[in-house]
């Protein structure tokens, strides 16, 4: 329904005012002020335009009646209230139709009809080779998964990329080291920690006899000069990684990356960076090194290739950013965590003074620090074996629950492990990005307030009425007569518009918000109102088709979430 004012609204907006708008604002209205939907679109133009909200609001809503010749607008009132905002009641029907449109569309229903003419990489995950990984890497799994997911429906064509960490003068150190020391039998235990523990153990006698890192440095010489046995080795600790990363993916249920391109794929595209820079007059030496400045930028200086001839990460990314768009990839969304801002303001701006990039093209989805709780995976430490205790934990906990709660659920195995990731997904998404989080399992695994676990019980209990009921539930005129369920049924009408917000913001927040207004409504609704014990036939039906409709929004939000929603539980 809101992607139906969207669109006349951002019409109007710009017919008279001349001001062309991405996303206009409209939401549901907050209950007790008559109305179904509002929009605050009035107060942003007042600032852009210096007028009053009430007399801007006064025009659009005049404008709105006006154009009653569109089918919706007959069955939308548009209407002012003080200071400006902007008031949409809805024709019944119109909530009815849409429920009857759930019904059918089932999986698709909030799909976006058009979708926007973007070609979009998503980066995330980004794990290094022979390093441990740290709960950044874990969040970016989650977020980026989820913002996949939704993106996917939104736009033209979208792919994924993980840029795994496996190049730089560091693997020279770890070369030498496993040369030295290096036990494969030991290292096929556990290989991402064993090499780590190699890579430490020649870094801290690189720093005790710094004549040493000579050695190290003509190791990553050879392997760049495709040394055959450096080679080999090198690729030896690629693959043991992956594997282990594999396990990751399937462990957090993660959509595998359509792409593989690691930042050694870049190895033989640097030069041609690096040529690209110098024309544009950008790079210099300074100490030694090849530099771009951009202190006038207030970005500071950005070094490209290091004072020792090595190149860096960030000469690595440009190469990645012109690659991918030269693959048509026309934005880049990097899911990595906040402590990396710099980094990519960095990255932006050169490929911007190369006129390679403006404004939209890329965007860092930052994400702030998740805390654990002591001993779970502690992040200095942390390593994938203490990731996936942390998941496993979550699993064991939530079949203690399940037992307690349902102690003849069948598969409760397959459930816990549902709920159980379901909790870890939903409680990081649930959180605004940017800021920091503390975990708690107290919060994480609660069957009540805004949780994983509440909405996939939500869902699970409403899919029992539906089971007990033994008839089939309207598909069309339907009866209703409490606020409630008009209530509920606005509610399911907003959904597609949600899709799209949270696309454009990069924000799975969006549709937990979401979803957990839904759930609470919705658990209100069954409390309060009879619906198996209703005797009128199509009333009961009526409200058993909201309950459907109900349990197919949920499903499908909690899908775009990476989240699975069980029947039962
Ligand atoms: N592998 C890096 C890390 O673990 C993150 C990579 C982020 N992506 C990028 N294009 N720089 O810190």
């Amino acid at each position: 329904m809101i992607e139906q004012i969207k669109p006349k609204l951002k019409k109007i907006i710009k017919k008279r005012y001349r001001v062309e708008r991405n996303d206009v604002h409209v939401d549901k209205a907050i209950d007790g002020v008559g109305a179904d939907y509002y929009s605050k679109e009035a107060f942003l133009l007042a600032k852009q335009l210096r007028r009053k909200p009430l007399d801007i609001a006064n025009e659009i809503a005049e404008d709105w009646k006006s154009s009653q010749q569109y089918s919706v607008g007959s069955k939308m009132e548009a209407n002012v209230a003080e200071p400006g905002y902007l008031n949409f009641n809805i024709d019944d029907g119109l909530l009815h139709e849409n429920l009857a449109d759930i019904l059918k569309q089932k999986n698709k229903y909030g799909h976006p009809r058009e979708k926007r003419e973007l070609k979009v990489l998503i980066e995330y995950f980004q794990p290094n080779i022979a390093k441990p990984l740290h709960i950044g890497h874990m969040r970016s799994a989650i977020i980026g998964d989820s913002l996949f997911r939704i993106n996917a429906l939104c736009v033209d064509e979208i792919g994924s990329d993980t840029h795994m960490g496996d190049w730089g003068t560091q693997f020279g150190i770890l070369l030498y080291a496993y040369k030295k020391y290096g036990d494969d039998k030991i290292i096929k235990t556990d290989p991402i920690n064993e090499l780590n523990k190699l890579y430490i153990k020649a870094n801290t006698e690189i720093e005790a006899k710094p004549e040493l890192r000579e050695l190290a440095k003509a190791e990553f010489v050879k392997l760049e000069k495709n040394d055959k046995e450096n080679r080999r080795l090198w690729q030896q600790f690629v693959k043991w990684s992956e594997e282990r990363f594999f396990e990751i993916y399937d462990l957090l249920d993660i959509k595998k990356h359509k792409h593989n391109w690691p930042e050694s794929f870049y190895e033989d595209k640097m030069p041609a960076v690096v040529e690209k820079l110098k024309a544009a007059n950008l790079l210099k030496e300074s100490q030694g090194a090849q530099v771009v400045d951009l202190s006038e930028h207030n970005l500071g200086t950005a070094i490209i290739i290091k004072s020792d001839g090595g190149t860096t990460y960030l000469l690595r990314d440009l190469a990645t950013y012109l690659f991918r768009k030269q693959k048509g990839y026309s934005k880049q969304l990097y899911v990595v965590d906040s402590r990396q801002s710099h980094h990519f303001n960095q990255l932006f701006k050169i490929l911007e003074l190369l006129g390679e990039l403006t404004q939209d093209d890329a965007e860092h989805i930052d994400f702030g620090f998740m805390s654990l709780p002591e001993g779970a995976l502690s992040t200095r430490k942390g390593n994938i074996i203490e990731l996936e205790k942390l998941v496993n934990e979550a699993i064991q906990k939530a079949k203690k629950t399940i037992q307690d709660k349902n102690p003849q659920l069948e598969n409760s195995d397959k459930v816990a492990r549902q709920v159980a990731i379901g909790a870890l997904k939903y409680f990081d998404l649930s959180h605004n990005r940017h800021s920091d989080i503390v975990f708690t399992w107290e919060k994480v695994l609660n069957f009540e307030g805004n949780t994983g676990p509440y909405i996939q019980y939500t869902h699970a209990r409403l899919h029992s009425i539906l089971r007990k009921a033994h008839e089939m539930p309207l598909t069309k005129s339907f009866e209703f007569k409490f606020d409630i369920e008009r209530d509920l049924l606005t509610f399911l009408s907003i959904y597609p518009s949600l899709i799209q917000t949270a696309s454009f913001k990069s924000e799975p927040k969006v549709l937990t918000d979401y979803l957990f207004g839904l759930a609470s409504i919705a658990n209100k609704y069954y409390q309060e109102i009879r619906i198996l014990e209703e005797e009128n036939k199509a009333v009961r039906k009526s409200r058993l088709a909201l309950i459907q409709g109900t349990v197919q929004v949920l499903k499908n939000g909690l899908a775009l979430l990476g989240i699975e929603a069980p029947e039962e539980m």
